[in-house]
């Protein structure tokens, strides 16, 4: 009989090791979205689930009731709740949970990174700094920047904010990555930007605003990754098929 997988998803990553996982004969891969974005990037293989479970009493019991054989976590980095709540459900079903971690990027030679540990320490460094800011880390953590009056800011994001979030003063462009240097590098002295805030998401799709900047000599204010549950892990896709094929 065919393990029944869950892959909690939302990332480039995930769509990536459903396919894969897919492959695998004695695997049947479930796929999970949170339903944030409009138009989702929705793995081509298995079934795909949308919506959140409510909380980790919740997913345990959908862990419960599918039945689910194995976990993995290929949420993005910054997707601390649901990676929690997976790690609470994981011990208390008892099913094998394995978490997909892409190396977080390191600051190289050239680069001028502000290192902050989140998004109203972002806020408080471009404060008196900077005057015409890129703010690329999606819509849902705009509301931090808006109390900033006398910055102008391009914000990037894959959907509109929310109507009744706080947005700050500036331009918002509606793009998914990835992104070329060619585009990042025009973007940036297009709008003559003096400062880009980033998460440090890792991976390639993201990267080039970084290199950009870099070319540029554009301080980067960096967002740190929050910290995530002690559980395995492996840092890309092909480690998740190995670690698979380890539990068949
Ligand atoms: N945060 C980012 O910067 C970022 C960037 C790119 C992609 N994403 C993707 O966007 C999704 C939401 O991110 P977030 O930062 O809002 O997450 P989060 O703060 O960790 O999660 C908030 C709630 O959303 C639901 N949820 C999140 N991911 C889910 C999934 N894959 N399947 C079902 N429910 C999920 C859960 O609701 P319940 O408690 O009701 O289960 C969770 O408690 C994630 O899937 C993530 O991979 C996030």
């Amino acid at each position: 009989m065919k393990k029944r997988l869950l892959i909690l998803g939302g990332t480039g990553d995930a769509v990536e090791l459903a396919a894969k996982a897919s492959q695998i004969a004695d695997i049947e891969v479930i796929s999970s979205l949170a339903g944030r974005t409009k138009q989702p990037l929705t793995p081509k293989t298995g079934t795909v689930r949308i919506g959140g479970f409510g909380g980790a009493t919740g997913l345990a019991e959908f862990l419960r009731c599918s039945p689910i054989d194995l976990l993995i976590d290929a949420t993005h980095p910054f997707a601390a709740q649901i990676s929690a709540n997976a790690a609470i459900a994981a011990v208390e079903c008892n099913v094998p949970h394995l978490m997909m971690v892409r190396p977080g990027w390191e600051m190289v030679e050239g680069d001028r990174w502000i290192e902050v540990a989140n998004h109203s320490e972002a806020a408080t460094a471009l404060s008196g700094q900077s005057q015409r800011v890129f703010l690329t880390i999606g819509r849902q953590e705009l509301a931090a920047f808006a109390g900033l009056d006398a910055i102008w800011f391009l914000m990037r994001a894959i959907d509109p904010p929310a109507p009744n979030t706080p947005v700050p003063n500036g331009k918002l462009l509606l793009a998914r990555g990835p992104f070329s240097l060619a585009d990042e590098r025009q973007l940036l002295l297009e709008y003559r930007i003096d400062t880009i805030v980033s998460k440090n998401s890792g991976g390639a799709a993201t990267y080039a605003k970084i290199v950009a900047a870099r070319e540029l000599g554009i301080p980067v204010v960096m967002v740190q990754r929050p910290p995530i549950p002690d559980v395995e892990q492996v840092a890309d896709v092909e480690g998740a098929i190995s670690w698979l094929v380890e539990q068949l």
